[in-house]
């Protein structure tokens, strides 16, 4: 197992001099929104989910809405296709679907590179940055010192504001940063700052060495510590990274819950990196996780393909939805992976709600409900016995490999079955769902290209999470180099990412006696590319 130290030796090792990196910048920010239709049409370029235009991509960073606009911050290194000096890119949205990416928001700072962190509008303007009519947006992120990392001193990672007030085009970076510091400290990153309406201040969590803190503040700028929260995990999982806090639902309901997400850099069910949820009670200064999520891990995605996930700041008030999203890769082989014009995607936004479960209350997902406005055919599949295969894709008449797919699959006699994308050349993504053992297995080992790093032709094993063991509703999002399995009701999530030599565009269903198909649909999608260009006319 690789520590959070080796990976982060690795990371340095393409770093390049943050003060060049810090003037380059000045000079080479711009916006991709004209760009032709071809940038986005590259082999292996994910149709469905957002990828950069160029270079490399981690963390999303400080997802919110404004005026109309959804936007999305991520942590990008402009000049490169593998990690290096941290700036924060940025893109927009009007459907969280279609996205035009805009110039860097944040460089490279005094303080350091510009990691993880958080936006939030600053209605109020406690900050004193925007004004009560044009409130500021104001990003609160981590400073790193890598030079003071290199040179053995504590205290390199400390936090630093800097806002906008023309709604997100151009970023003023604040000349009282940092704004909180921890001189002793070694990880002390990815502060996740909200608005706490029932103590009416500004409450963040961050990363601190093995566990999360707690701080809050009147105005942004400064910061009073409220708790330690101190969270069971697996040796040799790395600091807990991302933080983000959320009440579910906004009704005042005795049920209402919170959120607490935390990703672990290594240590997922299915090796290095994943997000681990709890749910419990959080008073303002405290968040005390319920008994379940204290004893078992729990995991947001059991897929590889799912990291650092955070949640959308102010969402329009007629919209109650908690939305997340996350950077769909892991740091095993995240610089690794066979683009060569960009590197990785962020999963589809998605919502998250408290499921019922016999084990008490757990977190369920599903695809936002924007995306049926990117179905272009949708065909009923129809109500059969199988024995054998199917071939649904060539029975419903849909092609191309970007598929939205519900089954409803009843399994009696059966002791599995399977889900199976395939292209021409016979390589293949499959699901198995295996009663016996009461799990499902995702196999890419024969995806295409899996050789550009050991241990990416895996099998993610997932435990199954509902009651009965008969009846399985299915939904998959198949992208042409990811794709997002939500089982159990959206109580089991997997995403996963492969690489094809050509789209895996037909869907089979395997089964031997005893399966039944009992209804289901199979939707052809549009990229969210295709209309780039005219959009941007
Ligand atoms: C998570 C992470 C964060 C950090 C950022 C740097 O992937 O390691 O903890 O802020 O990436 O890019």
């Amino acid at each position: 197992m690789r520590s959070l130290e080796t990976i982060g030796r690795c990371r340095l090792r393409e770093r390049a001099d943050i003060a060049v990196l810090v003037v380059a910048v000045a000079v080479t920010g711009s916006t991709f929104a004209a760009e032709p239709r071809a940038l986005y049409s590259e082999p292996h370029r994910p149709q469905l989910h957002f990828s950069p235009a160029e270079h490399w991509m981690n963390d999303p960073n400080g997802p919110i809405w404004v005026d109309g606009i959804y936007h999305l911050f991520f942590q990008y290194h402009p000049h490169s296709t593998v990690w290096g000096p941290m700036h924060w890119g940025h893109a927009t949205s009007r459907d969280l679907l279609h996205w035009t990416e805009q110039q860097i928001a944040i460089a490279p700072t005094r303080d350091g590179m510009a990691f993880s962190g958080s936006v939030v509008l600053d209605r109020h303007n406690t900050s004193g940055f925007g004004s009560m009519r044009r409130p500021a947006m104001v990003a609160i992120f981590t400073t790193h010192d890598e030079r003071a990392k290199q040179a053995g001193k504590m205290g390199f990672e400390t936090q630093s504001l800097a806002f906008s007030t023309d709604g997100g085009s151009r970023w003023q970076v604040y000349d009282g940063n940092p704004v909180l510091r921890q001189p002793d400290s070694q990880d002390f990153r990815d502060p996740f700052v909200f608005w706490h309406d029932d103590t009416a201040r500004w409450v963040g969590i961050l990363t601190a060495g093995e566990h999360l803190q707690i701080h809050s503040s009147a105005d942004l700028k400064s910061w009073k510590h409220e708790s330690d929260l101190v969270l069971p995990r697996s040796a040799g999982a790395g600091v807990w990274e991302c933080p983000g806090l959320v009440r579910l639902g906004r009704s005042a309901d005795s049920r209402r819950r919170w959120l607490l997400l935390a990703s672990v850099v290594d240590g997922g069910p299915n090796g290095g990196s994943a997000t681990r949820y709890f749910l419990g009670k959080f008073d303002g200064h405290r968040f005390v996780p319920d008994a379940m999520s204290r004893t078992t891990p729990r995991w947001v995605d059991w897929g590889r393909d799912n990291y650092a996930g955070t949640l959308w700041a102010n969402l329009p008030a007629d919209d109650d939805r908690t939305l997340f999203i996350g950077w769909m890769s892991n740091w095993r082989y995240a610089q690794q992976l066979p683009t060569e014009r960009w590197r990785s995607a962020m999963t589809l936004p998605r919502e998250l709600r408290v499921a019922r479960d016999e084990r008490g209350d757990v977190l369920a997902s599903s695809p936002i409900r924007e995306l049926a406005t990117l179905r272009r055919r949708t065909q009923p599949i129809a109500t059969a016995r199988i024995a054998g295969t199917r071939n649904l894709s060539a029975e419903a008449g849909v092609r191309g490999g970007l598929y939205d797919l519900e089954l409803r699959v009843r399994a009696r006699a059966a002791a599995s079955f399977t889900l199976r994308f395939e292209n021409g050349s016979g390589e293949s993504l499959r699901l198995l769902v295996d009663r016996e053992q009461r799990r499902y297995v995702l196999d890419r080992a024969r995806t295409g290209n899996v050789g550009f790093s050991p241990g990416f032709a895996d099998r993610q094993i997932a435990p199954m999470a509902q009651e009965t063991d008969t009846s399985f509703s299915l939904r998959v999002l198949l992208d042409h180099s990811a794709a997002e399995f939500f089982l159990d009701g959206g109580r089991t999530v997997l995403t996963t990412v492969f690489f094809p030599t050509t789209p895996l565009d037909s869907v089979h269903l395997d089964a031997q006696v005893g399966v039944v198909l009992e209804r289901g649909s199979i939707s052809e999608l549009a990229s969210i590319w295709r209309d780039a260009a005219r959009r941007a006319d």
